[in-house]
């Protein structure tokens, strides 16, 4: 028997327990396609080289769209500690990427660490556990900092948006837009000496830079974060190490300068 009415709130929220239950994290569009029935073209007397595809539709946040940059900007600056910036972000709405995610990703660490970390977006296990860096290039980036004498006690660790964008794409421009203020706030608040920022987004994010992260990468610069001046240097993604083991000689270079210089400050 068909039901034709439309679901409620509860029933679709159920749907979707339903879905996350039976392992399906990723949704790539609104209507089921049944490949099977496709039928290929009809041969013509040349052979034909087969049509490409049609590209699969990014997955997109559901939710709110067009939020406000002012508004995100306006709550963000009312935020006078960490804990009122976690509740503000809690319950802003403006951002559709909130709308699939499990949960905010904060932040983790030491709030009181005069080294702060940067890094992209939550993937699966951070949307899950709710902390920034806890996936397979979290524990990368743990052995990272244990070689230079560093762990989570004294690092603060936050991400350009603070929900995992749905089936781990890139943050858009907008979303990027919408939650740079409150990013910014959590930098004001940190106040931290020295900024490390990991990967190519989280690098244009901070540097306001177009370049990539290989030109980029292990330079330092001073860099206006809201109204926080620091010095900061770029490094390479951790995922993107477990991908390219080679380039960890580069990473390493990177993490030896943050090393120095926070000795040379007295940081460390
Ligand atoms: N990658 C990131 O950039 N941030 C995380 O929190 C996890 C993986």
């Amino acid at each position: 028997m068909s039901q034709d009415r439309t679901l409620n709130n509860a029933e679709l929220l159920s749907v979707l327990d339903w879905y996350r239950a039976a392992g399906v994290d990723l949704a790539i569009g609104e209507e089921p396609v049944d490949r099977f029935a496709q039928q290929p073209p009809a041969p013509t007397g040349m052979p034909q080289r087969a049509a490409p595809p049609p590209p699969s539709p990014v997955p997109q946040a559901t939710g709110p769209v067009g939020g406000d940059p002012g508004e995100a900007r306006r709550l963000a600056g009312t935020a006078a500690s960490l804990d009122e910036l976690q509740k503000t972000l809690n319950d802003y709405t403006g951002c559709g990427l909130k709308f699939r995610a499990t949960q905010l990703v904060f932040a983790d660490g030491n709030p009181k660490a005069r080294i702060m970390l940067i890094g992209e977006a939550p993937g699966a296990e951070e949307d899950r556990q709710g902390k920034p860096f806890v996936g397979r290039s979290g524990q990368l980036l743990d052995r990272m900092l244990a070689a230079i004498g560093l762990d989570r006690s004294l690092v603060y660790i936050a991400n350009t948006v603070p929900w995992r964008p749905p089936g781990n794409r890139a943050p858009t421009p907008e979303e990027l837009e919408l939650c740079l203020p409150f990013l910014h706030r959590q930098v004001e608040l940190v106040a931290p000496r020295l900024v490390m920022t990991l990967g190519g987004p989280a690098m244009q994010t901070v540097f306001n830079s177009t370049n990539g992260i290989i030109k980029m990468r292990g330079k330092w610069e001073n860099v206006a974060i809201g109204s926080h001046e620091v010095d900061a240097i770029p490094t390479l993604h951790p995922a993107y190490l477990l991908r390219n083991p080679v380039a960890k000689q580069q990473a390493w270079r990177d993490l030896l300068s943050l090393r120095a210089k926070a000795e040379s400050l007295g940081l460390v």
